[in-house]
């Protein structure tokens, strides 16, 4: 692990999940043409997010990260982009004010294209193509055309993701994420609902608590933090082609920075120790997530910190449990204990979506809004039980009315699935869901104000 780190030293390395090229040059040229482009994010926001995470890591603040399973070429539009980050602002504004705690926002958004998966080809009515790796790689179609791994689809992702996070920018610092629009932000599908009511009751009480704060002489002109919010981005780093080239030394601290988002994570499928992504990980100074499932020792994920936050700098490892309802109980309380007992520093966050998927009586893949709070309530209680902080969520969603998970309180059924399934990828909560989801982990985080129920 000590040999000298460069943004390429990950090519010596065995590369999981690598997509089979075709043209060696074609994805030269796309990577150098990769290299020449603008950083999308900013070193020194990069820096800000470690700090705010740090902060979570402490116990002060907690983190939400949610977003699509992945980005396609074809859903991308204003409206999904609003659609999601609205969702998560309600999620955030009810955690913020019914917790009285602050919440760190990263969204799966603006890069997440690359999909892991369990096996390189896919074979249908006897025909073998190679298998679906995210719109960053090739295409969906099962036609042997499509699946080709295509360099220039890097390119696109890149300008894509360039023009979502401009979108989010203007979204969060341009008025749309003021505090007094709190009841903008309430869909109309979602309105309707019982969530809606509740959520609205709760944005009463924000904009008295407000109105309170404006006569006392506390305005958007006086803090400006009530007009705009801090959002950042991330996805998993799973296409190092593509990650490698938009690395970039800072020009303040000469450090190296993944520019093409402010944190990435590293998969189940992608975690190796010796593997080209941890090497990859270990050279950048991005905040870093860890995608733990059921199979992963006290000792592995001892040795990845050793070899990913060999500082226990605060802030830098996130720690993103998915091992499924049922298996956290297990699972979970060694790796708390290790991590303690070693002294370091990490950020704990429930993915309570990935270890939960399952496959319909129709066929759907899918997961059960039940399975998935179960998964988060026994990962609070373990927390409290341990004395540790139960720091973040980490979810898929989507501001549409999907019908993908089952349950919650449209009691959405197996057989309501084919009505608007719409994921390519994994199953996504939709906004009712999500917003459901925010107002349960208000409650596990201890509430500091009582949580007014919705009107019957
Ligand atoms: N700036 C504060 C924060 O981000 C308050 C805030 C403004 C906020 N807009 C928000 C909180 C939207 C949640 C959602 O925490
Ligand atoms: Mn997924």
């Amino acid at each position: 692990m000590n040999q000298t780190w460069s943004p390429q030293s990950w090519r010596s390395k065995p590369v999981a999940q690598a997509p089979a090229y075709p043209d060696d040059a074609a994805l030269a040229a796309a990577e150098t043409e990769l290299q020449r482009l603008p950083p999308l994010v900013f070193a020194g926001e990069i820096r800000q997010l470690k700090a705010s995470l740090a902060r979570v890591a402490a116990g002060d603040a907690f983190l939400l990260q949610g977003g699509d399973c992945a980005e396609s070429f074809a859903e991308f539009g204003a409206d999904m982009i609003r659609d999601t980050f609205r969702v998560l602002l309600q999620m955030a504004v009810t955690l913020t004010f019914a917790a009285a705690c602050p919440v760190v926002k990263v969204g799966r958004i603006a890069g997440q294209f690359a999909k892991p998966r369990s096996s390189s080809v896919e074979v249908r009515r006897g025909q073998t193509l190679p298998a679906y790796r995210g719109d960053i790689v090739n295409d969906i179609a099962f036609t042997p055309e499509a699946r080709v791994p295509d360099p220039t689809r890097m390119l696109r992702a890149y300008h894509q993701a360039a023009s979502t996070l401009n979108l989010l920018r203007g979204f969060a610092q341009g008025g749309f994420a003021a505090l007094d629009r709190v009841q903008d932000w309430n869909q109309s599908f979602i309105a309707g609902s019982a969530q809606g009511a509740r959520y609205r009751d709760l944005s009463h009480r924000i904009e008295e608590a407000l109105a309170f704060m404006t006569a006392c002489g506390v305005t958007a002109a006086t803090a400006p933090s009530l007009q705009q919010t801090p959002f950042y981005t991330s996805h998993d780093a799973m296409l190092l082609p593509y990650e490698a080239a938009m690395t970039r030394t800072d020009s303040v601290t000469g450090q190296w920075y993944d520019c093409a988002a402010h944190m990435v994570w590293v998969g189940e499928r992608t975690r190796q120790l010796d593997g080209a992504h941890v090497e990859f990980l270990r050279g950048i100074n991005n905040p870093l997530g860890i995608k733990c499932g059921p199979g992963i020792t006290p000792d592995e994920v001892l040795r990845l910190i050793d070899a990913l936050n060999p500082n226990n700098e605060p802030g830098r490892l996130t720690l993103i449990i998915r091992m499924g309802a049922g298996k956290v109980g297990p699972g979970l309380p060694p790796l708390i204990r290790a991590v303690q007992r070693e002294g370091r520093s990490v950020v704990w966050s429930s993915d309570p979506m990935h270890g939960n998927t399952v496959a319909s009586s129709t066929g759907y893949k899918t997961r059960a809004f039940d399975r998935v709070l179960a998964e988060i309530r026994d990962f609070f209680a373990i927390h409290r039980a341990e004395g540790s902080h139960p720091g973040g969520v980490h979810i898929e969603m989507t501001g549409k009315d999907v019908t993908e998970c089952t349950g919650g309180a449209q009691a959405i059924a197996e057989h309501n699935l084919a009505e608007r399934y719409h994921t390519h990828c994994d199953p996504r909560l939709n906004g009712s869901q999500a917003i459901e989801l925010a107002f349960l982990l208000a409650e596990e985080f201890g509430a500091r104000r009582t949580l007014a129920q919705a009107a019957e």
